[in-house]
């Protein structure tokens, strides 16, 4: 955790910055650090969590992606969780559960909560149920709690409790709550969900937090509720609208309006296509007819079977990027290094061509008949604000590697984010929003298994590898 005294450090405004100052002269901000773990398969992975809705935990030894810590309950329990913003539930895994309690306690790299060695717990009922479109999931109680987190105490907190659940990771969902599963499945109404809390208790000033992923080498991050930190993004912030589903602010959507290779464009001219923003995603998606002119662009070898491409890892050096634009000014350059993923095989053997020529994953893979998505091999790159608050994205070029935090508050509901500018037009999207309205988690369903069945770049052939899990280094 960030020392408190580090985020007090608020530098001279330098381009007119509107900072809002709270009677005590501290932004009320509330940073945490971020971890990013090991994933045997992300491709796996990704699939699985687009296709359900969330996690499929079945893949009981799948570590997800990035992690933060808080504690539950009096005494604090301890818990590790995995932080989505593709959802908006906070749920917690408990130690009877069948799976927990299996004999190679898949459950103990992140912590279970038990109620009952809990002061503070009490029961709402019994409909917490996060399920997926193959009947995994997650299902138990709804109880609240003491929620502690970076030394604040969020009391009678509501969340799920995993009494039945196939995945070993707890999950802390910071999504809108309008997309909590006991509004769509349920029919009630939203509960306050961490953002929506620290927001109405003041810790933060409006429900808007600001993600900040260090690159493809660094493992770690993080996530800072209520600000800004300009040292951490180049150049300008730049807003542009969340799109809504069915006329509701579900998810993340933001209109992608093009994409360049260096300085060639790549697919059709005047695209308008929703993507979501999603942390919990370790690839990005795009349609399969822009995915193969990258694929022609960077020479990739797709690999139908596993709906990836390869890459010779020797393109790192390429120096060359990908510039996803969005309602202009709006864009973020992705340098190509950060779209080349290291796999080992099975028994921990670097991949190759079969003319030996080393290769490693690419970060973009086709969306098939799914919603596309700008994942993680996307977003280190970006410095990007969620402002649930005025229904906005903030993105800005991250800076890797920041030191000296600069860190500035996000005003009220009525100030959009300090220093953003908003995009003159911003464009509808007209392509890739999810069709006739959620799932009940709502997430698109519908990653078919070969997903990518459009795309074909034949090329040189993998040895012998894909075959069984691969193993993902950081
Ligand atoms: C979370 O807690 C564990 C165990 O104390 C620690 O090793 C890890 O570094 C912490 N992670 C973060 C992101 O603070
Ligand atoms: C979840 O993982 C299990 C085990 O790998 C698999 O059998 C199941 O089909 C997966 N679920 C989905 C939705 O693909
Ligand atoms: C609490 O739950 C655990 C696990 O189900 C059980 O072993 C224990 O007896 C319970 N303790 C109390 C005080 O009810
Ligand atoms: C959760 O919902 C799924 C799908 O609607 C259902 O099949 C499952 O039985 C539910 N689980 C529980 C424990 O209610
Ligand atoms: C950031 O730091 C990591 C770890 O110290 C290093 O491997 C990486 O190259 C740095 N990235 C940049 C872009 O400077
Ligand atoms: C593309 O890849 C193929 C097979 O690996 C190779 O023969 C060819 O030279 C590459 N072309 C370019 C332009 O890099």
């Amino acid at each position: 955790m960030k020392s408190p005294a580090l985020l007090l450090a608020l530098c001279a405004a330098a381009q007119g910055l509107s900072l809002h100052q709270p009677r005590d002269g501290h932004p009320r901000v509330l940073q945490l650090d971020l971890q990013r773990n090991h994933i045997p398969n992300p491709v796996a992975h990704d699939r699985l969590r687009r296709r359900s809705g969330t996690v499929n935990g079945t893949l009981d030894n799948m570590q997800t992606l990035y992690f933060l810590n808080v504690s539950m309950g009096t005494p604090a329990q301890d818990l590790r969780m995995h932080l989505d913003t593709g959802s908006s539930d906070l749920w917690v895994n408990t130690a009877r559960s069948a799976m927990c309690s299996m004999r190679s306690q898949p459950c103990s790299a992140s912590g279970t909560y038990t109620a009952n060695t809990s002061s503070t717990y009490a029961y709402l009922g019994s409909y917490f149920n996060i399920s997926y479109v193959d009947g995994s999931g997650a299902a138990g109680d709804y109880v609240t709690d003491t929620l502690h987190v970076d030394g604040h105490d969020f009391t009678g907190f509501q969340f799920g409790i995993g009494y039945t659940s196939t995945s070993a990771q707890n999950v802390l969902g910071i999504g809108y709550p309008a997309n909590e599963v006991q509004v769509a499945r349920s029919g009630l109404k939203a509960y306050q969900n961490m953002p929506a809390r620290m927001a109405a208790d003041g810790v933060i000033a409006s429900s808007a937090y600001s993600l900040w992923l260090n690159d493809v080498d660094a493992n770690t991050g993080s996530i800072l509720f209520g600000g800004v930190d300009a040292s951490r993004y180049s150049g300008n912030l730049v807003s542009v609208p969340i799109l809504q589903v069915d006329g509701t602010y579900l998810e993340f959507f933001i209109t992608m309006t093009g994409l360049d290779m260096g300085s060639n464009p790549v697919g059709e001219q005047g695209m308008a296509l929703a993507v979501l923003l999603d942390s919990g995603s370790s690839l990005t998606y795009l349609p399969d007819d822009l995915t193969q002119s990258v694929y022609e662009a960077v020479n990739a070898t797709y690999q139908e079977d596993e709906g990836v491409a390869f890459v010779p890892c020797s393109l790192r050096d390429s120096g060359t990027s990908m510039t996803f634009h969005f309602s202009s000014p709006a864009a973020v350059a992705v340098p190509v290094r950060e779209m080349i993923l290291d796999l080992k095989d099975l028994t921990g053997k670097d991949l190759s061509f079969d003319n030996g020529v080393p290769a490693c994953l690419f970060g973009i893979s086709p969306a098939g008949t799914s919603t596309s998505v700008l994942g993680d091999t996307f977003l280190r790159s970006a410095y990007v604000v969620y402002d649930m608050a005025n229904n906005e994205i903030a993105l800005a070029q991250t800076r890797f590697n920041a030191s000296a935090p600069d860190v500035r508050e996000i005003g009220g509901a009525s100030s959009p984010v300090p220093s953003a500018a908003a995009v003159n037009t911003p464009v509808a999207a007209a392509s890739g929003l999810p069709a006739g309205g959620s799932d009940g988690n709502g997430k698109a369903a519908g990653r078919n298994k070969n997903g990518g069945g459009g795309v074909v770049v034949p090329s040189a052939v993998l040895v012998g590898v894909l075959v069984g899990v691969m193993s993902f280094v950081v």
